[in-house]
Formats: C-alpha cells, sequence, structure tokens
C-alpha cells in the first residue's frame, strides 16, 4: 500500500498521508486538505469518511467480523458475561476474577438513584415513550452528580464509569415502571446486573419474584451483542457532544436521543410493530412478503439487511441461536413470532432478498426474543441503550483521554448570494 495519496485539483497536485490500520484498513489522512488546496470533501452521512482512531471495536462489514478490543463478538458472547464485557470495553483488557468482583462492588455503590428524581419522572404523562423519559433522566444524574470528570485521573473516570454503569440500569427501568404506574424498584445489591434488570422491571411489592435464569443468560448474551459497534450514529453522537467538553451523563442522554430513531437503535421497536401490522391484516407474511418486492408499495421490510454488513450480521447468527433456544425453554407459542419465522426464511431463501443482502439483523431477532422474554414492545429500544451503554462510555472515555478535538464539520454552502435586505413594502 502507497504511504501517499495524490489529489490533483486545479492543476495542482497534492500529496496526502495514508494511514493503514491493524486489520489492514486504509484512510486517507485530509487533517491538511483545506489549507493545502481550499477544498473539503462532501459526504452526507459519512459513509466514507473516519471521524477517528480507535482500539475500542473492529468490525469487516464484507467478512462478518465484529470484536471488541480483539476478542471475537462470538467468543465474547459465549464464554464472558456483560460487566465482562463491559469492563473489557471501557478499560481495555479482560478484567481477572478480582477485578470484576471490585468492578461489580463498586458499582453497587451508586445504584441508589436519588429520590428526588422521582419528582423529575412523576413529570412525565404515562404514555410518554420511555426512550424520551430515559433521555431527560439520564441528563437530569448530571444534576445530582454536578462534579465533571476529570479524565486525567484514573480514579475519577473509574468512580464515573461505575456511577453511569449502577445509575443508568435503574432509571432506565424506571421508565418501565412509570408507564405502568407501579412503584419504583431498588436495586438489591445482593443481587447481579442482569438479574437486577429483571427485578428492577417485574418485581412488585405484592409478592416473590424470581427472574428466570433462561432469560437472565440470554439477555446478559444480549446486552453483550449490543454492547459496542464503533462509530454508529449515537456512538458519535455521544463523541461528539463529549468532545465540546459536555459531562458523561450530557453525552450518553445525546446518545440515547440519537438511539431512539427508528433507523437506528429504535428499529427492534418498529419490527415488532410491523409483524402486529401483518398479524392484525391477516397474518399472511407471503402477501407482505410480495409488498416488500413491489417498488411501488411502500411497506418495507424492517429488520432486514445493514449499512455496514454486507452479507451478515455476526450478532444476529448468535443471537438467532439465543432466540431459538429461549423459544424452545420457555414453550413459547406466538402467533407474531410464526410470522417472523416465515418472514426470516423468505429473507434466507428467496433470491430476491438475498441479492440484495437483505437478511434478518440483529433487531429483527432482538426484537423477537424480547417479546418472547415478556419485554413491552416500546423498552426494547431502552434495552438496545442498556447493552450499548459500556460501548458508549468506553468511546467517549477514548474520545477525552485523547484529547480528540471539538467535532465541527464543514459543509458546502448552496444557498443564496449576497442580496440587499428587503423592506415589508417591497415583499
Ligand atoms: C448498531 O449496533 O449500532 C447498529 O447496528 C447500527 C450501526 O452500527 O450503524
Amino acid at each position: 500500500m502507497s504511504k501517499t495519496a495524490i489529489l490533483e485539483i486545479d492543476g495542482n497536485r497534492h500529496e496526502f498521508p495514508v494511514l493503514v490500520g491493524t486489520e489492514n484498513e486504509v484512510a486517507i489522512d485530509i487533517d491538511k486538505l483545506r489549507s493545502a488546496t481550499g477544498a473539503i470533501t462532501l459526504d452526507p452521512g459519512y459513509k466514507n469518511s473516519g471521524s477517528c482512531k480507535s482500539e475500542i471495536t473492529f468490525l469487516d462489514g464484507e467478512e462478518g467480523i465484529l470484536r471488541y478490543r480483539g476478542y471475537s463478538i462470538e467468543e465474547l458472547a459465549e464464554k464472558a458475561d456483560f460487566l465482562e464485557v463491559s469492563y473489557l470495553l471501557i478499560f481495555g483488557e479482560l478484567p481477572t476474577a478480582k477485578q470484576l468482583e471490585q468492578f461489580e462492588t463498586d458499582i453497587r455503590k451508586y445504584t441508589l438513584v436519588n429520590e428526588e428524581m422521582k419528582n423529575i419522572i412523576d413529570g412525565f404523562p404515562k404514555n410518554a415513550h420511555p426512550m424520551g423519559v430515559l433521555s431527560c433522566l439520564t441528563s437530569a444524574l448530571t444534576a445530582f452528580n454536578p462534579k465533571s470528570v476529570n479524565v486525567d485521573s484514573e480514579k475519577d473516570m473509574y468512580e464515573a464509569v461505575c456511577k453511569t454503569m449502577g445509575k443508568f440500569l435503574v432509571i432506565a427501568t424506571w421508565t418501565y415502571r412509570k408507564s405502568m404506574g407501579f412503584p419504583l424498584n431498588y436495586y438489591d445489591n445482593t443481587k447481579g446486573y442482569v438479574e437486577n434488570f429483571m427485578r428492577l422491571m417485574f418485581e412488585l411489592p405484592t409478592g416473590p419474584y424470581t427472574p428466570d435464569p433462561t432469560i437472565v443468560a440470554a439477555l446478559d448474551k444480549l446486552f453483550i451483542l449490543h454492547a459496542d459497534h464503533e462509530q454508529n450514529c449515537s456512538t458519535s453522537t455521544v463523541r461528539m457532544v463529549g468532545s465540546s467538553h459536555a459531562g458523561l451523563f450530557a453525552s450518553i442522554s445525546a446518545g440515547v436521543s440519537a438511539l431512539w430513531g427508528p433507523l437506528h437503535g429504535g428499529a427492534n421497536q418498529a419490527v415488532l410493530e410491523m409483524l402486529e401490522e401483518i398479524q392484525k391484516n391477516g397474518g399472511d407474511a407471503d402477501k407482505y412478503l410480495a409488498k416488500a418486492k413491489d417498488k411501488n408499495d411502500p411497506f418495507r421490510l424492517m429488520g432486514f439487511g445493514h449499512r455496514v454488513y454486507k452479507n451478515f450480521d455476526p450478532r444476529a447468527k448468535i443471537i438467532k441461536k439465543a432466540a431459538d433456544e429461549v423459544l424452545a425453554t420457555l414453550g413459547v407459542n406466538d402467533p407474531i413470532l410464526n410470522i417472523a419465522k416465515k418472514l426470516e426464511e423468505a429473507a434466507l431463501e428467496d433470491e430476491y432478498f438475498k441479492s440484495r443482502n437483505l437478511y434478518p439483523n440483529v433487531d429483527f431477532y432482538s426484537g423477537i426474543i424480547y417479546r418472547a422474554l415478556g419485554i413491552p414492545t416500546d423498552m426494547f429500544t431502552v434495552l438496545f441503550a442498556i447493552g450499548r451503554l459500556p460501548g458508549w462510555i468506553a468511546q467517549w472515555k477514548e474520545m477525552r483521554v485523547n484529547k480528540e478535538p471539538i467535532g465541527r464539520p464543514r459543509q458546502v454552502y448552496v444557498g443564496s448570494p449576497l442580496r440587499d435586505f428587503v423592506p415589508f413594502e417591497k415583499r
């Protein structure tokens, strides 16, 4: 690979350095482009633009590869648990047993959320979307934890990590409890992180509650699979907001809002809404598969294909296996899920979908498994956020510790040239 890229513009020849990543990804460093040529690049959606150098996650869209800190998603999903993977993403190495135990102990120091936060959640109507409530509550944590993080202090940064991991899980479940009119639960420091998620969500004061270990194990794996995904929309948002040196809670809050969109984390909710729509209209999957193929029909299959993965989403393969296991273990027989199976079979066998790489993605299967686990549909993206939290924290920490510059893209102005002001009487 050549060490430089040549650009000829206005008859002038310019050389720019070429950077080659660990896995031989090639980038042209255009840091000096505008000062050298007066020109900028234009790349809507940043499909061809790298925003940073990162050591956290590697993905290869062509080969369907996803690795956290060099470890394959397949091995991590099979051999690690969610807090262990969170530690790996944030601090760069797999924790020793003692480090992991200490990490969980230190997270437990911060699982009590200030009671005054309840005044904020009480201000929302019951039908408020949980993602909107979660974004607000996350930002409100700043009011109760105003001390900004000294990113140059490992102790300060570690405390901020534990505080965010501890409090975010609790307030995320409060969004559901609020929508149901249930009392808000407290984290039980004698129980595990994912088991606490189930308790915080479903335990009622009227009787005992023991989460099904199959469900806890499936959710732990799902959170691992969602934990990071390099510079996706919400992670780029967290980096962008954090680049102005806004606090960690404020940056995570912005990430929650970005994830909410149906083109991003909201896709898993959109999958279930699509399946419910198909069921409401007779449950004929073949009719909707035909609609999806008809370019004049506005119907689109949600949960199929991916912007980056061109052949298959490695996470989907793992979730598909987990979904089949959970559905079998729980003996779930749900007409909605039968429709999903029909769509999945078509997408994996029908040349129309195969040729367009419209294979079931992580959102398709996560929507199915969450429904089978009894998670309410409008909480699906909240679960995505819980899984993605360590990735957001890791990326924010890397951006701040590396002292990355404030994000400030340029533009190509195509509006009106200079014109004189027009008084009212002449408009
Ligand atoms: C994600 O995991 O963030 C989604 O697959 C979206 C993406 O990576 O663009």
